[in-house]
């Protein structure tokens, strides 16, 4: 297997065409998300608000990979909630960077205050469980008919991890 050398950095907008092109594999690959539609790097740029921590990991020069926070509810009670994402370029996906994106993200949310991340991932998305049951997550349930991609109705599992004191 070949040696990979990844390191993790907070992301800045100047990172957003990167995202972007990253994103929008995903989008395509049909296996990660209901998204359909390509971002620019314009609307990449939106996701960063000041409070909601991204994350990038580069080889080299290249960003290879991202993790992103964004907001849950925008009731208070939920303030230390965080949706995530981590999607890594296809030509570097089974080589450890997702593990590297997600290290890197839990600790900026943890840094940033929230006490939990959540998402959910398609049952068949073994890599994507596989990442996250291995960085701590607990597969919290099944939503059943949860969307529709591509008009076949999807189910999606649950996934949360709780950070800093709410994990003690
Ligand atoms: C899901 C994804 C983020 C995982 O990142 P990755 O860099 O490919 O995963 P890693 O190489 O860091 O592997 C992490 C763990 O998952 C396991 N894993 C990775 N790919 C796997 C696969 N296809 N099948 C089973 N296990 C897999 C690895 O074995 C590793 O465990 P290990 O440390 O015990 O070996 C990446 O594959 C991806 O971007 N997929 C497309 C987009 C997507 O689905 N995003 C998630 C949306 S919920």
């Amino acid at each position: 297997m070949a040696e990979h050398s990844f390191t993790a950095r907070a992301a800045t907008p100047a990172d957003a065409l990167a995202i972007a092109t990253i994103y929008n594999h995903g989008i395509s690959d049909r296996t990660g998300t209901f998204e359909t539609e390509p971002r620019s790097a314009q609307q990449i740029e939106a996701w960063f608000d000041g409070r909601h921590p991204i994350v990038v990991v580069e080889e080299g020069r290249e960003v290879v990979a991202f993790a992103s926070t964004s907001a849950y509810r925008s009731r208070p009670c939920y303030a230390g909630v965080a949706e995530f994402s981590v999607y890594v370029a296809r030509n570097h996906r089974g080589s450890g960077a997702g593990h590297v994106a997600m290290t890197a993200l839990l600790g900026a949310a943890q840094a940033a205050g929230f006490w939990k991340l959540l998402s959910r991932i398609f049952p068949e998305n073994t890599a994507s469980r596989a990442l996250m049951s291995k960085v701590g997550f607990r597969e919290v349930g099944l939503y059943r008919r949860h969307g529709k991609l591509d008009g076949a109705w999807r189910d999606c599992v649950i996934v949360e991890r709780l950070l800093g004191e709410a994990a003690e």
